[in-house]
C-alpha cells in the first residue's frame, strides 16, 4: 500500500519534485532570464533508482516549476550527476553563435552487458531550445578512464594566462581525487592534473566544483574555491561538503596552506584525537546533517556565484517520512570570499528575494530565563528569524523552533558561551524514529564578534537553515515536527543576555 501523503511537510520555498525522488542538483545554469535546476531523479518512484535528469525552472530561486524529464536513463545507462554550460562560442557546433546551445556534461553509469559495462564515463547532451528538450550526442561517451568511479563532471570556461578553454573538474570517487581536464570543443578532453586526497577523505569524493571569487570584493585579489563533497565522513556524519581555498593556474589547483587541515588526508592521521581536531579545522560548507552535493550555477547574472545543495544525507535519504515526493533542495546561497582573522573563507547568504512580509521587529531588550514567544508563521509559509544577541552573562542562549504547546517537542538552536559552540538539536523534533541515524545534534565553533551572536534562521515546514555571523557558519537540518508544533521561543539561561535586534518575517 502507498504511504499516507504528508502535505504539511511540503516546503514553501525549497524545491521538491511533485511526486518522485530526487538527489543531487545537476546542470545549474542561468539562461535567458531563467534559472534551470536539473536534478538526479527517479521518474518512476520515490526512492533512488532509474537515474535521469529531472528539470525545474525559476525566475527568483524560491518558486520552481517542474518540467518533464530532461535526460532519461535507458537500458544502457543511468544518467548520473553533471553540469550544463552555455556554449556561447559554439565550440561544440551543437548550436550557433546567435543561438548558443546548452550543453550538458553528465556521467553515463553504464549498465552490465553494455560495451562500457560497469564503467562510469562522461557524456554529452545538448539543447537548442533553451533547455526544454535534450538530445544525447551520438558519439558518447566523450571521456572514459575505464574506471568504475569516475563521475560528476563540472565544466566551466577558463580565461587566464594559459588561454581560453573549457575545464572539467570531476572525481575518481574512491581514490578521493579530483581530476582536471581541458577541451576546446567539449568533445575531446586532455588530462591536466589531479588533487587529493586531502582533509576529509574517509569516504568517497563526489560532486566537485571550482571557481574564482574576489576576496573582500576586490577584483584585483582573486582566490579559487574547490568544493569537494564527501560521503561518508563529513563533520556531522554521513554526507557533507568541504572546500579548499587556493589558486588554479589553468593546469593544477594549489591549495593555500591555511585551507589544509590534513594535507594527505585525515585518514593519514593515526591518533584519533588529532584526527578529530583536524576534522574541526577542515573548511565545511555546512556543519549540519542535510546539505550535500552543493554545486554552483553557470552564467549567473552579475558574476554572482550561487550554489544549491541537496537537503538530505545518504545515511537515511531513502527513508524520509514524506509522500508522494521524497527529498528537497536547500535554498540557493550566494557565496563570497572574505578575510576572517587572516584567512580567506567562504561566507554564504541565502537568496531570499523581496517577498518578505515583516511580522515584528524589536529593538534592544534584556532576556532571561523567562522565554519570549515569537510571532507565529503564516500557515504553510516559510519564516525568517533574524537576531543579534549579546549573550552577556548567560551560559546559554536558546532559540526553540517548531515547539509543541507543552514544550516537550521542538528543534533547539543554542549557543553555549563556555565552549563558543552553536548547536542545532533535533532529537525532540517530532518524527525521528524512521531511521536510527536521524535523531541528532550538530554543532559548530562560532566566535562572537564584539560579544555579539548574529543569527539568520530560515524555517520551512520540514527544514531549518541557520546562517551565523553573517554567513561564516551554516547549519542545515531536516525536521519532521508534529502537526501542532509551530511555536518559536527565545530564552537565556544562567544569566542575562541582551537582544539588540530581533526581526521575524514571513516569506512567499
Ligand atoms: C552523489 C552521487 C553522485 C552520483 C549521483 C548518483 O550523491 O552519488 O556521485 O553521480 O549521486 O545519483
Amino acid at each position: 500500500t502507498a504511504p499516507a501523503v504528508t502535505p504539511r511537510f511540503r516546503p514553501a520555498i525549497h524545491f521538491t519534485a511533485r511526486d518522485t525522488w530526487l538527489n543531487d542538483p545537476n546542470g545549474l545554469v542561468f539562461h535567458d532570464g531563467l534559472y534551470h535546476l536539473f536534478f538526479q531523479n527517479n521518474p518512476f518512484g520515490s526512492v533512488w533508482g532509474n537515474m535521469s535528469w529531472g528539470h525545474a525552472t525559476s525566475t527568483d530561486l524560491l518558486q520552481w516549476t517542474e518540467h518533464p524529464v530532461a535526460i532519461a536513463g535507458d537500458e544502457t545507462e543511468d544518467i548520473f550527476s553533471g553540469s550544463v554550460v552555455v556554449d556561447h562560442g559554439n565550440t561544440s557546433e551543437f548550436g550557433s553563435i546567435e543561438s548558443p546551445a546548452l550543453v550538458a556534461v553528465y556521467t553515463s553509469a553504464f549498465k552490465a552487458g553494455t560495451i562500457h559495462s560497469g564503467t562510469q564515463a562522461q557524456s554529452l547532451a545538448y539543447s537548442t531550445d533553451g533547455g526544454m528538450t535534450w538530445r544525447k550526442y551520438d558519439q558518447n561517451p566523450v571521456l572514459t578512464r575505464n574506471s568504475e568511479h569516475f563521475r560528476d563532471p563540472k565544466v566551466f570556461r577558463y580565461e587566464g594566462p594559459q588561454g581560453s578553454f573549457w575545464v572539467m573538474v570531476a572525481v575518481e570517487a574512491q581514490q578521493q581525487k579530483v581530476v582536471f581536464y581541458r577541451s576546446d570543443d567539449l568533445k575531446t578532453w586532455d588530462f591536466l592534473s589531479h588533487f587529493g586526497p586531502a582533509n576529509a577523505d574517509a569516504g568517497e569524493w563526489e560532486c566537485p566544483d571550482l571557481f574564482p571569487l574576489a576576496v573582500d570584493g576586490d577584483p584585483g585579489n582573486t582566490a579559487w574555491v574547490l568544493i569537494v563533497n564527501v560521503n561518508p565522513g563529513a563533520v556531522a556524519g554521513g554526507s557533507g561538503g568541504q572546500y579548499f581555498v587556493g589558486q588554479f593556474d589553468g593546469v593544477r589547483f594549489l591549495p593555500d596552506a591555511g585551507s589544509l587541515a590534513a594535507p594527505t588526508g585525515l585518514s593519514s592521521i593515526a591518533d584519533a584525537e588529532a584526527a578529530a581536531a583536524a576534522m574541526q579545522q577542515c573548511l565545511w560548507l555546512d556543519w549540519g546533517r542535510d546539505c550535500y552535493a552543493s554545486v554552483s550555477f553557470s552564467d549567473a547574472p552579475d558574476n554572482r556565484r550561487i550554489i544549491i545543495g541537496w537537503m538530505n544525507n545518504w545515511d537515511y535519504a531513502n527513508q524520509l517520512p514524506t509522500a508522494p515526493w521524497r527529498s528537497s533542495m536547500t535554498l540557493a546561497r550566494e557565496l563570497r570570499l572574505s578575510s576572517v582573522s587572516g584567512a580567506t573563507r567562504l561566507v554564504q547568504h541565502p537568496v531570499l528575494g523581496e517577498a518578505k512580509e515583516e511580522l515584528s521587529e524589536t529593538g534592544s531588550f534584556e532576556l532571561g530565563s523567562e522565554a519570549l514567544r515569537l510571532p507565529d508563521a503564516f500557515p504553510g509559509r516559510a519564516q525568517v528569524i533574524q537576531a543579534e544577541i549579546k549573550p552577556g552573562t548567560a551560559e546559554r542562549v536558546e532559540v526553540k523552533l517548531l515547539a509543541s504547546p507543552d514544550g516537550s517537542q521542538g528543534t533547539v538552536l543554542s549557543y553555549t558561551t563556555s565552549n563558543s559552540r552553536l548547536t542545532l538539536d533535533r532529537t525532540r523534533s517530532g518524527d525521528t524514529t524512521f531511521h536510527e541515524k536521524f535523531a541528532s545534534a550538530e554543532s559548530a565553533p562560532v566566535a562572537l564578534e564584539d560579544g555579539v551572536l548574529k543569527l539568520l534562521i530560515i524555517v520551512d515546514q520540514s527544514s531549518v537553515e541557520v546562517f551565523a555571523q553573517d554567513g561564516t557558519v551554516v547549519l542545515t537540518d531536516l525536521v519532521f515536527p508534529g502537526a501542532n508544533s509551530q511555536e518559536n521561543w527565545l530564552a537565556a539561561e544562567g544569566g542575562t543576555a541582551t537582544v539588540l535586534k530581533l526581526a521575524v518575517s514571513s516569506l512567499a
